[in-house]
């Protein structure tokens, strides 16, 4: 494609910082004015009618939308999250149609927001916070107590990480050099020597992972081979004072079996900033429990990351423009 010339894109959601008033000069674009996601049948329609497609995680990028596309001219989408489930990768790849995503720009921030969870789990600040407002500290009359509250100190545990790309990784360096945790992980692939080293991290089965860890942190992407990665017997080798957080995927964990399991006491609590259904109706049974903390999915919610993600969409978009391969493209 010739770089004069704007290719038409539809971008499903407006975005943060200034490269999105970059991307609107580059392309022919529009905008989806709503914060609700377009309705599917909006999303097959302009895939019919523009070159490329700017998605988010909430978008379902499925095989019917990306034939069509293709039959006109689709030949790009261009995800502004580091994870892709909800595209049909494969079917893009055999349509002729490139998929990008935002990796590496978000890692700190969701390793960041990994540890707001461990700790606000493990130190119970939420329940502590309800109990300061709702007055009943105050009607207690007991002021400091020796057993008010009490949590799990992280000096010296064991951290357990469930996928170990560049997020298990952050996790894990602040696990080790910021709470001097012993460092667990499990992984499709080992991780170098050098890496190992730096982080203190030992790879183990999972089984391994999940009987010995304090805390099980998950970061691994949902992909066939890791829907339902940790279901009911999963979760009874856990120890039950362990915590496990999940900023990765709703759907890595059985959520039944984790609302059982939370109920029961196989583990202490959980930390949850995904979810199998998002948003979490507000009765759903993880609402009712008080050893779980929950935020909607916010890991990558700041202000930097979110600006540059939008950076990473328009780099992957010009190159394609450009009639590059872009940067960041996930097609095998
Ligand atoms: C991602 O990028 O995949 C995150 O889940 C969004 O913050």
């Amino acid at each position: 494609m010739s770089s004069a010339v704007r290719p038409r894109i539809f971008v499903t959601r407006r975005l943060p910082g200034p490269c999105f008033e970059k991307l609107l000069e580059e392309f022919d674009a529009e905008v989806w004015p709503e914060w609700q996601h377009p309705p599917y049948e909006v999303l097959l329609e302009k895939a019919r009618e523009v070159d490329g497609i700017v998605s988010l995680l909430s978008d379902r990028i499925d095989c019917r939308l990306l034939t069509e596309g293709a039959k006109g001219n689709l030949r790009i989408v261009s995800q502004y999250a580091v994870g892709y489930d909800n595209i049909d990768v494969e079917c893009a790849t055999r349509n002729g149609i490139y998929v990008t995503n935002t990796p590496s720009v978000l890692t700190e921030a969701t390793a960041e927001l990994t540890w707001a969870l461990i700790l606000a789990t493990a130190r119970r600040i939420v329940e502590a916070d309800a109990y300061v407002r709702s007055g009943e500290w105050y009607r207690s009359g007991t002021g400091w107590h020796p057993e008010l509250l009490l949590g799990m100190e992280l000096e010296g545990k064991v951290l357990g990480i469930i996928g170990f790309g560049r997020i298990g990784r952050a996790v894990a360096r602040i696990g080790a050099k910021g709470f001097g945790m012993k460092v667990l992980y499990y992984s499709r692939r080992r991780a170098p020597e050098e890496v190992e080293k730096e982080l203190n991290a030992t790879y183990v089965p999972l089984d391994t992972l999940l009987r010995e860890s304090d805390i099980v942190s998950i970061h691994t992407p949902l992909t066939p081979e890791t829907r339902y990665m940790i279901g009911e017997r999963e979760l009874r080798l856990m120890k039950p004072t362990a915590i496990l957080v999940n900023t990765a995927r709703g759907a890595v964990v059985d959520t039944n079996a984790l609302v059982k399991a939370l109920k029961e006491g196989w583990i202490a609590g959980a930390g949850l900033d995904v979810f199998e259904q998002e948003p979490l109706p507000p009765d759903h049974p993880l609402t009712k429990l008080p050893n779980v903390v929950l935020a909607p999915h916010i890991g990558s919610a700041t202000k930097e990351t979110r600006e540059r993600m939008t950076c990473a969409v328009l780099e992957n978009l010009l190159a394609f423009k450009k009639g590059e391969v872009p940067p960041n493209l996930v097609n095998p």
